[in-house]
């Protein structure tokens, strides 16, 4: 087992990584205060998981809640089913809640664990790839709204994060590319030889050989930590981990939540970023069609759906977090292994993006 930590003063935690860990009660005890524990998860990993890690609590007051499984049921109305819960049975504020899932369940729970009763504990046990490499390390918690992704949150960080990697076995492909699109991610943003490592690995992880999957877990988490560790609220560095994700969440958002996963949507956020990283004169042709190739590789859409015009595009993209008095900002790379967030770009240079990525083919005019 590997152990990281998210280095965030007294509230810092780790992040356990390893094969078997959902069936290791001692980590589980180490990390759970209290007497009362509600499980959150889905209606797809309650009958594959929830039973092994109900096993290892036999020692709590254990109460469990099994939600819709999709992006479309990441909502406010959803996350009062958690508090439904937890007030019928009369959960106190030093209980601990569990999010065992993807990075839905995540999200809701940490969001859950945030508000009830102004904070309570909570563990994430990621089961998506995605969520072990993203979404469950560094405390940003919500729900989406029907105007805009993962608008309504909090930042509220867990005891800990326990990733087994056994789970990603039942993950189907589509999932796991989809994670692979946040793991590629990483390397993009800083650090150039991850990318590498990513271009000559890719089949292995498609393939999920265990050593490779092993690998890209960690590394994705230390780069991830580290970041987290330096700007927990995202005052700085950590906005370049939305890397196309500006993009994407228009995606998501314009096309229906859950028509694209938001790896997929990520990956042609993330094309779309490095077109616009050309036209800023940072990447040059050869660099934006190695990330393509990369993506592509990776089973990942590359191209924005047709349906999206440009018009409606910008203004999706005009609900994002990271604008600033209104005006949009995109994480661009000045290079491969080095993402920058520009105080402003020209919005007819992102127009251009929109209307030329992608429309005949990927080659970037
Ligand atoms: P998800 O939670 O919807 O999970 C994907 C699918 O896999 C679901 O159907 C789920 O039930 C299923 N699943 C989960 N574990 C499984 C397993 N082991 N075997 C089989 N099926 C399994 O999606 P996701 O990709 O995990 O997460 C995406 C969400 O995470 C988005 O809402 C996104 O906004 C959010 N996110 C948050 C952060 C953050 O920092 N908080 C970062 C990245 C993404
Ligand atoms: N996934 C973006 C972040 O954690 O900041």
């Amino acid at each position: 087992m590997e152990e990281l930590i998210v280095e965030l003063g007294s509230r810092s935690y780790p992040i356990y990584i390893g094969a078997g860990l959902l069936t290791c009660a001692e980590l589980l005890t180490k990390h759970i205060k209290s007497k009362q524990v509600l499980v959150v998860t889905n209606t797809t990993v309650a009958p594959l998981y929830l039973q092994q890690l109900l096993n290892n609590l036999q020692s709590y007051n254990v109460e469990q809640i099994v939600l819709p499984d999709g992006e479309q049921y990441k909502t406010l109305d959803t996350v009062s089913l958690i508090f439904d819960q937890l007030l019928a049975k009369r959960f106190s504020r030093n209980a601990t809640l569990i999010a065992l899932g993807g990075g839905v369940i995540g999200d809701m729970g940490g969001f859950a664990a945030a508000c009830y009763q102004r904070g309570m504990a909570f563990l994430q046990i990621p089961t998506t790839l995605l969520a072990q490499v993203d979404s469950s390390v560094g405390g940003k918690t919500g729900v989406n709204h029907p105007l805009g992704k993962n608008m309504i949150g909090a930042f509220y960080q867990p005891q800990c994060v326990i990733a087994d990697a056994d789970v990603l076995d039942t993950l189907d492909d589509r999932q796991l590319s989809a994670g692979i699109a946040e793991v590629i991610k990483y390397g993009l943003i800083r650090d150039i030889s991850f990318f590498e490592w990513l271009e000559e690995n890719i089949t292995a992880l498609l393939a999920r050989d265990k050593v490779a999957l092993a690998y890209a877990i960690k590394q994705s988490c230390i780069n991830k930590a580290e970041i987290v560790g330096e700007d927990e609220t995202e005052s700085g560095i950590r906005a370049t981990l939305n890397l196309g994700h500006t993009f994407g969440h228009a995606i998501e958002t314009g096309m229906g939540y859950g028509e694209y996963l938001h790896g997929e949507a990520v990956a042609i956020g993330m094309c779309q970023a490095a077109d616009l990283s050309r036209r800023m004169g940072w990447l040059n042709d050869a660099d934006v069609t190695r990330i393509i190739a990369l993506l592509t590789a990776a089973n990942l859409p590359v191209i924005p759906p047709p349906q999206l015009a440009a018009e409606q595009f910008l203004q999706l993209m005009a609900v994002d977090k990271k604008n600033v008095d209104g005006q949009i900002r995109v994480i661009l790379l000045e290079k491969i292994g080095l993402a920058t967030l520009p105080m402003g770009v020209d919005s007819k240079l992102i127009l251009e993006t929109l209307m030329a990525y992608g429309k005949s083919n990927t080659a970037v005019n």
